[in-house]
């Protein structure tokens, strides 16, 4: 997530709301009463698994929801997180495995909400999205059929977004954006965390590979929006039966697109590589194969693949 750099600010800065000021938040924000409430997951922000009951008169719709509340840093920039909700809902309405994004009773995709916390106020921007159904792959059996979808999914979301506009879509040109992989060299202010130590080294090495064979290449790669946070949290799949009786995993959901910015089809490539490989040693995506690299463009096994650390 792209909040402050900083480990402090960002545990200063992520919401601690309440169970009953959620659920006062999703009648008030966007007219649904309801009925229970589940914590999930969250890196930087809160999220939560939110069941609605229906009212009299509203007999179909989706009853299960997550409703993201941002963090007090990422809240400043609402430019970014409208062009990711359009992002969602534009992927949705081309076939993708992304929720819904649901509309305040203001019809807005978010919403600015403020919180007196005694002594300061505190905005939040809060969104609700559609709960959508499977499981996470770090909870399931991962196949080279599996892992092939994946790669062509990433490849496809890319593809499919050369065709989005926006009116703020320069928002995502987010310079030193620390997950976008053009800024792997920022990383060095914080190989001290590593301590003096053999893995400090290597990646020392892997930092000036890349500003050597990757930084000077730039303009030979393919620009693109990118998810950049395709992880096994982040995917979600489920089973259906093959005629022959074996269960087949298909993806029912791409998550988490709050680290999207302007890269390469390469990072893509590189950022779901490392992540599936981290999830299980296995055959790598297909990425490669629906968008094959040009003759120009670099291969990306060497140097690309870098030492972004598996999150939420
Ligand atoms: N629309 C959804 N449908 C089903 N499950 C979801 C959905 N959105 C989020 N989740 C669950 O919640 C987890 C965390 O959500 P998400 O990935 O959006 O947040 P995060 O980036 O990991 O954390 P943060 O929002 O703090 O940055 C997911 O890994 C998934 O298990
Ligand atoms: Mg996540």
């Amino acid at each position: 997530m792209s909040s402050g750099d900083d480990p402090q600010s960002q545990a200063l800065a992520k919401p601690t709301f309440s169970d009953i000021q959620v659920s006062a938040l999703v009648e008030s924000v966007f007219g649904l009463k309801v009925s229970t409430i589940q914590p999930l997951p969250s890196y930087d922000d809160q999220n939560f698994h939110v069941c609605i009951s229906r009212s009299r008169d509203s007999t179909d719709g989706p009853t299960e929801y997550v409703l993201k509340i941002n963090n007090t840093e990422s809240s400043k920039n609402p430019d970014l997180i409208e062009v990711q909700n359009h992002i969602i809902m534009f992927l949705n309405a081309a076939g993708f495995p992304t929720a819904s994004v649901c509309h305040t009773k203001g019809d807005s995709t978010a919403s600015l909400i403020s919180i007196d916390s005694g002594s300061e106020i505190k905005s939040y921007l809060v969104r609700l999205l559609t709960y959508l159904p499977g499981r996470p792959i770090a909870e399931s059996p991962i196949s080279p059929q599996l892992l092939y979808e994946i790669g062509r999914l990433a490849a496809q979301l890319d593809k499919t977004l050369e065709k989005f506009h926006h009116p703020k879509l320069s928002c995502l040109h987010r310079e030193n954006f620390i997950w976008n992989l053009k800024n792997v060299p920022l990383l060095e202010k914080y190989l001290y965390a590593l301590g003096q130590n053999r893995n400090q080294e290597i990646v020392e090495q892997v930092i000036q590979l890349f500003k050597e064979e990757v930084m000077t290449k730039l303009s030979l790669f393919r620009e693109c929006i990118n998810h950049g946070d395709l992880n096994d949290h982040n995917i979600l799949v489920e089973s259906s039966k093959a005629a022959s009786g074996d269960a087949v995993y298909q993806v029912s959901g791409i998550l988490d697109f709050d680290d999207m910015s302007y890269g390469y089809y390469v990072f893509e490539v590189a950022i779901t590589i490392t992540y599936m490989m981290i999830e299980r040693s296995s055959r790598p995506p297909a990425h490669a194969r629906s968008t094959p690299s040009t003759d120009r463009e670099p291969q990306p096994c060497r140097g690309t693949p870098t030492p972004r650390i598996p999150r939420g």
